[in-house]
């Protein structure tokens, strides 16, 4: 079943220059890019991108940090490919719930930056990929 994800390589991502690791990870896997784009977000699509969390105490200083400096936006396809970043991903957490072997487990210290984002469902797969790439 071929899928459509939305992938974030994050500000500490790019700045620990981490985003050719991540995209070797993604290929490796067989999963493909469908687009790409390095670029700096404005707080309203941060806050759009996020608003499942708002209100929660970690709110605005993740959307702080995620407009702070570039990240990598990305769709990626293939098959399964919303679960499938997901275990590359690893858990939120990138010491208590990542594993070793996971993208947050093996580079990841604190959640704040944990390093990528990916869709968790489809819907929220279509509805982050019409914020981030309109028209894709
Ligand atoms: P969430 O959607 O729960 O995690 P995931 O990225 O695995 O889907 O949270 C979104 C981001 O918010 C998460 O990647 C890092 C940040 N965050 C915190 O800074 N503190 C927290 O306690 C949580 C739960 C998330
Ligand atoms: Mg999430």
């Amino acid at each position: 079943m071929t899928e459509r994800t939305l992938v974030l390589i994050k500000p500490d991502g790019v700045q620990r220059a981490l985003v050719g690791e991540v995209i070797a990870r993604i290929e490796r896997k067989g999963l493909r890019l469908a687009a790409m784009d390095l670029r700096t977000v404005s707080v309203e699509v941060a806050r759009t991108h996020y608003a499942e969390h708002d209100g929660k105490p970690f709110f605005d200083s993740l959307v702080e940090f995620i407009t702070s400096a570039p990240l990598v936006a990305m769709v990626v396809e293939g098959d399964r490919a919303i679960p499938a970043f997901r275990q590359l991903a690893g858990g939120t957490d990138p010491v208590e719930k990542a594993t070793p072997g996971t993208i947050r487990g093996d580079f990841g210290l604190i959640t704040q930056f944990n390093l990528v984002h990916g869709s968790d469902s489809p819907e929220s797969a279509a509805r982050e990929i019409a914020l981030w790439f309109p028209g894709l």
